[in-house]
């Protein structure tokens, strides 16, 4: 059994809590929350029993050579190839090699973070890690602007510029990718397939561009580790979201973790609308099962990791 021991009935009274709303969610007020610091290194050592974040942030150089074909992670049948772009974005080494910090910010994509005025707080961490290209400037007030580690679904090509149907479009992808400088952008490109040539549209326009964005993929083995750690803890999650991914692969190089942005719920505590993402008016079914995400249930189990000291939960304003 997992040291976490997430019983159901855990899972089930946070789940009561929830659904009642209520400020009574948090057992402690924001100013209590202490972390736990033993539990940290119990749950770092878990972790490293399925993966290692290090390693498995990123395929490196060494791991492929261009022409080589491999299978998709989610999609065995499914073959793609290894094309000279993307063998040449290749790390040649871990981005994250040796990287250690005091505290760092996971920022989910929840309209949850809109007038939270958690820009600043945000930005205070030592390393900052978003999710799915997630736009700042704009909102740099309530989710900040700093960014050392961000993620790119293949689909935000899509979703967020227009599949580069326009010069425009690439413009403004270019033009967020240079605002990153150095940061790490993580692409899950070998998970299902279907995003390929979007995977190698931004591959050619990060090389054309000679952009300083230090590229990633994550490897193979990532979301079957991650999910068999969670597994073992009776949290059974089939696809981890973006955020949960975040969260799993930081526990190696963080010793304190925020989370800001997640709560996957359509109404705040005082039954409120929330938006999905805190950016676009792309609408979610949270509770579907034809969803690959189970973000409620990963919500109650960091809910639960919160109330222990094992990270912070943000859902409310910053102060
Ligand atoms: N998130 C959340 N509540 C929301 C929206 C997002 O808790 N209302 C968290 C989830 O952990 C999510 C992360 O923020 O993974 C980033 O959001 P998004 O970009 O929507 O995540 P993906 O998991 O990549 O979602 P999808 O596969 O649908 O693109």
């Amino acid at each position: 059994d997992g040291v976490l021991s997430f019983s159901r009935s855990m899972i089930n009274s946070s789940d009561k809590i929830i659904r009642k709303g209520g400020s009574s969610i948090f057992q402690h007020r924001a100013e209590d929350w202490k972390i736990n610091s033993s539990l940290v290194v119990e749950i770092r050592k878990n972790i490293l029993q399925f993966l290692d974040a290090e390693r498995d942030v990123s395929v490196v150089k060494s791991s492929f050579k261009p022409g080589d074909v491999i299978h998709y992670v989610l999609d065995r049948r499914r073959t793609l190839n290894i094309s000279q772009d993307l063998h040449s974005l290749l790390p040649e080494v871990s981005p994250m090699k040796n990287r250690r910090f005091k505290t760092c910010a996971v920022v989910g994509n929840s309209g949850v973070l809109l007038k939270s005025g958690c820009g600043k707080e945000i930005d205070s961490h030592d390393f900052v890690i978003r999710c799915n290209l997630a736009p700042v400037m704009e909102y740099a007030a309530d989710v900040g602007t700093k960014s050392d580690f961000i993620t790119m679904n293949p689909s935000v090509v899509q979703r967020a510029f227009g599949s580069f149907r326009n010069e425009s479009d690439k413009e403004k992808f270019v033009h967020r990718l240079s605002m990153l400088n150095d940061s790490v952008l993580w692409i899950p490109a070998f998970m299902v397939k279907g995003g390929e040539k979007h995977v190698e549209w931004v591959n050619a326009l990060i090389l054309k561009n000679k952009l300083k964005v230090r590229t990633a993929y994550p490897s193979l083995r990532l979301i079957h580790a991650v999910r068999g750690y969670w597994l073992t803890n009776k949290v059974h999650i089939k696809r981890p979201s973006t955020g949960l991914l975040m969260y799993t692969l930081a526990t190696r190089f963080c010793d304190e973790i925020h989370l800001y942005g997640f709560w996957p719920f359509p109404k705040d505590l005082h039954g409120k609308p929330v938006k999905y993402h805190y950016y676009d008016d792309l609408k979610y079914r949270y509770f579907s099962n034809a969803s690959p995400h189970r973000m409620p249930l990963e919500f109650k189990t960091l809910y639960v990791l919160h109330n222990r000291g094992a990270l912070k939960l943000t859902t409310g304003k910053c102060i």
